[in-house]
């Protein structure tokens, strides 16, 4: 099987990559990431000279270059997109470039090529807020956010390729997804990262709003799964259905870190910050995929890698994060 794996530098796509490699000998991956500033070339260090990996540097918009690389391929699964809510807040623009016009252009090169299966990686945010219960697959989206809503808008388009050029395309909405080479713009690393740097923990608001989390092993292991089991046309949800208040994760972070609570300080609320996230998984659950970690196995595994990685995630913050972070939080 030959995949190409867009946005493969980034969280989710490196471990991914990490986790395909690991688990399939008889596979080959392309891997075309534009490297933005969340693109990390250190997230693939240990796996660049297998043979069966290769890295192409190119945008998802740019037709020429995607033909290049879905060349050959069987699978698409495409993680390349703009991720941050706090971003999409400052700057829309970027994320409807990638996140809809990216993945029209990646549908449209698919559609020539003739893949086999064309993932497209979602997330329950497109759901929007929800106060009780949980949202199962086929409930109406309502996304709230600049970057749920290109997302949505990215989901619209996939589904429209299926029904009008039956496009082999599966779609997922992944929840809060956590651990290894996770960019510190998100709250468990950040949280994380500020607390070993004996830096206070900015919660937005009440710090009530709940959150899914799973451990990114978990998210690969369904998209893996799906890989085989995965049909057309049809969309997963894929949640650990364990949650968690952010003051909660906050306080588990630093008892974790044996680091005072007095560390967390309330700031402005995020504007239109979703209150609860909650999807139903029964469907993936059906074709034999469970997590391995519930939420605090999984933020307790997440801390535990960014303290064995500094050297990875120290030069990120003394970086261009660092301006970032000023300035984001200089605000609230
Ligand atoms: P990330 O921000 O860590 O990485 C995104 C990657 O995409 C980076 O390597 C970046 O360089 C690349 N990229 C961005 N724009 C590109 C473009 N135009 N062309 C090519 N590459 C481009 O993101 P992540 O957290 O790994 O998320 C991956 C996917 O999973 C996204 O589609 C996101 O919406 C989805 N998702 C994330 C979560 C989560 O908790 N992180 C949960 C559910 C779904
Ligand atoms: P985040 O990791 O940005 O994911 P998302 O907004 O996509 O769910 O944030 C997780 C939760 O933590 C969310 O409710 C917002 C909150 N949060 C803070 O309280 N402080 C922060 O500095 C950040 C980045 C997030």
């Amino acid at each position: 099987m030959k995949l190409l794996v867009t946005g493969g530098a980034g969280f989710i796509g490196s471990n991914f990559i990490h986790l395909i490699l690991e688990r399939r000998k008889d596979v080959e991956i392309v891997n075309l990431d534009k490297l933005t500033y969340a693109g990390n070339p250190a997230n693939l260090k240990a796996i660049e000279d297998d043979k069966r990996y290769s890295f192409i540097k190119g945008d998802i918009c740019d037709a020429e270059i995607v033909k290049q690389a879905m060349s050959g391929c069987d699978v698409v699964v495409n993680f390349a997109a703009e991720t941050h809510v706090d971003r999409s807040i400052d700057d829309p623009q970027s994320f409807l470039k990638t996140n809809i016009f990216g993945v029209q252009v990646l549908l449209d090169e698919a559609k020539n090529t003739g893949v086999e299966k064309f993932i497209q990686i979602s997330t329950d945010e497109v759901y929007g807020s929800i106060e009780r219960g949980s949202f199962s697959e086929g409930d109406r989206l309502s996304p709230r956010s600049p970057y749920s809503a290109s997302k949505a808008g990215g989901e619209m388009l996939a589904q429209a390729y299926f029904v009008t050029y039956n496009s082999p395309v599966i779609i997922t909405r992944g929840v809060n997804s956590i651990g290894p080479y996770q960019y510190p713009e998100k709250a468990v690393p950040l949280f994380t990262t500020n607390a070993m740097e004996d830096k206070e923990l900015p919660i937005y608001g009440d710090g009530l709003q709940v959150r899914d989390y799973m451990h990114v092993y978990d998210h690969c292991a369904a998209l893996d799964l799906l890989l085989d089991k995965g049909q057309a046309g049809e969309i997963y949800n894929i949640g650990a259905e364990n949650e968690l208040p952010n003051i909660e994760m906050a306080k588990l972070i630093l008892a974790e870190l044996g680091k005072p609570q007095s560390l967390i300080k309330h700031v402005t609320d995020r504007p239109g910050h979703d209150r609860r996230y909650a999807v139903d998984t029964a469907k993936i659950r059906t074709l034999g995929w469970a997590p391995k970690y519930n939420a605090k196995q999984a933020i307790k595994a997440a801390i535990q890698w960014f303290v064995e990685n500094r050297a990875w995630w120290e030069p990120i913050k003394s970086g261009a994060f660092r301006e970032y972070y000023e300035q984001m939080y200089g605000k609230r």
